[in-house]
């Protein structure tokens, strides 16, 4: 039997964070808490829940609090020691939920697709996964496991549903009506005319190596950016099967203001951190203005 095992995880978290500027200036919007976390510790312990023990982290030249954030602070911890914090040095400890993190530079922004190539070198010979970190996807098993336990050695993509005027957002599957579970087509960033579906990609994928030489012969898309949706769309037009999968669980898009405030209040209900809508207190201009 063939091995499915996928060990590697690619995160690309190169890109400029545009929707979310001014906060993006100083700080990776991977770093921007959803809750107390930053948001891409969502996306490790989604990837380390299916099995993954290697992480590969596409940054640019200007993102290094993203590697800061996985090296270990020994004098934090002793500091935290010191004053009985256990509890928050097994925390910060458990940063990276016991993968190797790497980290590979995209110096130039030139699209999803050019970073996913940046990680080549790294990634090894077998099938590995794709996390975009703007995506929190609220889910038991996580939606990698999902993807992962589907994985039968050919390309994956998952995907849900979204309104027809979003559809402008992302990349739009089309799928075969003749092969269950197979694609057809993909398209990024449609206009809703155009779209084939309204199932937009995720941001979890399985990818095999052959997407390197595809990404390779690709050239810039939507936006002017080399566009992963085109390397895979070059694949299925050579006549390599591509799948996908619906998603069952909540996505949420962190890529900007309202998804991101969308999914710390799903999140923050979810753990008991809200009131109940019943009971709470209603602002008014007085005690607005005290
Ligand atoms: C990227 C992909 C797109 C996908 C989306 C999911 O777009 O290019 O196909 O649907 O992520 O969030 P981006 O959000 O980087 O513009």
């Amino acid at each position: 039997m063939p091995d499915h095992a996928i060990r590697t995880a690619v995160i690309p978290a190169a890109g400029l964070g545009t929707r979310m500027l001014p906060a993006t200036k100083v700080v990776p919007k991977e770093l921007l808490p959803v809750l107390d976390r930053p948001a891409i510790d969502y996306t490790v312990a989604e990837a380390a829940a299916a099995g993954i023990r290697d992480i590969v982290v596409v940054i640019a030249p200007n993102k290094l609090a993203l590697p800061a954030y996985f090296t270990r602070r020994p004098d934090l911890e002793r500091a935290l020691d010191l004053r009985g914090k256990r509890e928050l040095v097994k925390q910060l400890a458990a940063i990276g939920c016991g993968c190797r993190v790497r980290f590979v530079e995209q110096v130039t922004p030139r699209g999803l697709g050019d970073a996913i190539a940046r990680a080549r070198g790294l990634v090894g010979a077998g099938p590995f996964a794709v996390l975009l970190p703007d995506v929190l996807i609220d889910a038991v098993p996580g939606g990698l496991g999902q993807l992962t336990a589907a994985f039968d050695g050919k390309p994956l993509v998952m995907v849900h549903e979204v309104d027809r005027d979003e559809v402008r957002r992302y990349g739009i599957a089309a799928p075969d009506p003749r092969r269950p579970g197979c694609l057809l087509d993909l398209v990024e960033k449609p206009r809703p005319e155009d779209a084939p579906s309204r199932l937009a990609v995720t941001g979890r994928y399985i990818l095999t190596p052959e997407v390197f030489d595809s990404l390779a012969a690709t050239p810039p898309g939507a936006g002017g950016e080399v566009q992963l949706t085109d390397a895979l769309r070059r694949l299925l037009q050579a006549g390599r099967p591509v799948g996908w999968r619906r998603v069952r669980g909540q996505v949420h898009d962190l890529g900007h203001v309202a998804g991101w405030l969308a999914a710390n209040l799903a999140m923050a209900g979810r753990r008991g951190l809200l009131p109940a809508a019943d009971d709470a207190p209603i602002p008014s201009a007085e005690v607005a203005v005290q």
